[in-house]
């Protein structure tokens, strides 16, 4: 079964097409250099340049998989959570082009494409722990089955990756962040600033992340090392996720984790990921952000579960809890 899968919730314009859980084409045209000079993402420019060369990024990626349009058996695309604007593109997009072919059409929640992106169609059965953990989300759910997730803990302020981006602006360093701050870590002593662990002492499976920002700012202002205040940002940030992470696998009787999301490219999350004894599954690097690829596998297996398509009529939904969206 071939799937194409649109992801353009945000600044990243994803196409992939998979075919029974092997990922034949994942074309990603990145806007970080559009939106560079204003500090964030532009919903608008977004929106606008997705419509400029999503039809070209199909094209692509038909190409790259070596098919024809005609050989799509499910068009998917992320329905929410996210941008309004890029939403209405991707799915508009991915709606018109199921009614022409006359093809089944699936809205996918975004984060249920990392989760399979982190999967990449290994198989993998449930029970297990979700750590969502990127620049607009860090979320940790309880999978019993396919398809219940129970939220167990989310960020309080800023999500992981925010706060990588932030202090990385900190430092005056470029976006995204996370990338930048590992790179001078390596330079760095992880224990030379004494930031603290975050809501270390608490039971609740919640994080927060803005007090680490807060005190990055103090510790510029004290004359600390740039590299020394990024290794010892990077590990209090790391050991706050992968910490919470155990206690909940400790407490809820869990071995199998998957950890999602644009942090999941951290060197060491994954290191203290592979220390834990947890079971550990972690999207290879070209899945980590944003991609089509992983829209399609969500859907693929969706449809394994139950091979009921979305109606053409469903909107994009910038709030959309996991879980609890209408199919
Ligand atoms: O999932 P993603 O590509 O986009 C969404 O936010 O949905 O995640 C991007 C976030 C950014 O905040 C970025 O700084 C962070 O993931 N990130 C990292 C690393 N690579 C990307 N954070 C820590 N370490 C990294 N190596
Ligand atoms: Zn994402």
């Amino acid at each position: 079964m071939v799937v194409l899968g649109i992801e353009t919730s945000c600044d990243d314009t994803g196409v992939g097409v998979v075919a029974d859980g092997r990922i034949l084409a994942n074309e990603v045209a990145s806007q970080t250099l559009l939106h560079a000079r204003y500090g964030g993402v532009v919903p608008e420019l977004a929106s606008r340049e997705h419509v400029a060369i999503l039809n070209q990024m199909v094209k692509r990626a038909l190409q790259t998989a070596s098919i024809e349009a005609a050989d799509i058996d499910l068009i998917a695309a992320t329905k929410g959570p996210g941008l309004i604007g890029p939403l209405l593109v991707g799915l508009t997009y991915a709606k018109g082009l199921a009614w022409g072919l006359n093809k089944p059409f699936l809205g996918v929640h975004h984060l249920e494409g990392h989760i399979h992106g982190a999967l990449a169609g290994a198989e993998v059965e449930p029970p297990f722990l979700v750590l969502i953990a990127s620049g607009g989300h860090t979320h940790l759910y309880d999978l019993p089955r396919w398809g219940e997730y129970r939220l167990l803990g989310a960020t309080r302020d800023d999500a992981a990756g925010e706060a990588f981006d932030k202090v990385a602006r900190t430092l005056g360093l470029g976006y995204p962040g996370g990338p930048e701050i590992e790179r001078l870590a390596a330079k760095g002593s992880e224990v030379a600033v004494p930031f603290t662990i975050p809501m270390k002492n608490k039971k609740s499976y919640d994080f927060s992340f803005s007090g680490l920002k807060t005190a990055a700012v103090r510790f510029v202002e004290r004359g600390y090392q740039p590299e020394d205040i990024a290794a010892s940002f990077q590990r209090v940030a790391i050991e706050s996720l992968v910490g919470t992470l155990k206690r909940a696998a400790r407490d809820l009787d869990r071995n199998k984790v998957v950890v999602a999301g644009g942090v999941a490219a951290n060197k060491l999350l994954r290191a203290a990921l592979k220390r834990s004894g947890l079971q550990a599954y972690l999207p290879p690097m070209d899945l980590t952000s944003d991609n089509g690829a992983m829209i399609a596998l969500a859907a693929w297996h969706r449809w394994q579960q139950q091979a009921e398509s979305s109606s053409l009529n469903i909107d994009a939904s910038p709030y959309l809890p996991l879980g609890e969206e209408a199919v």
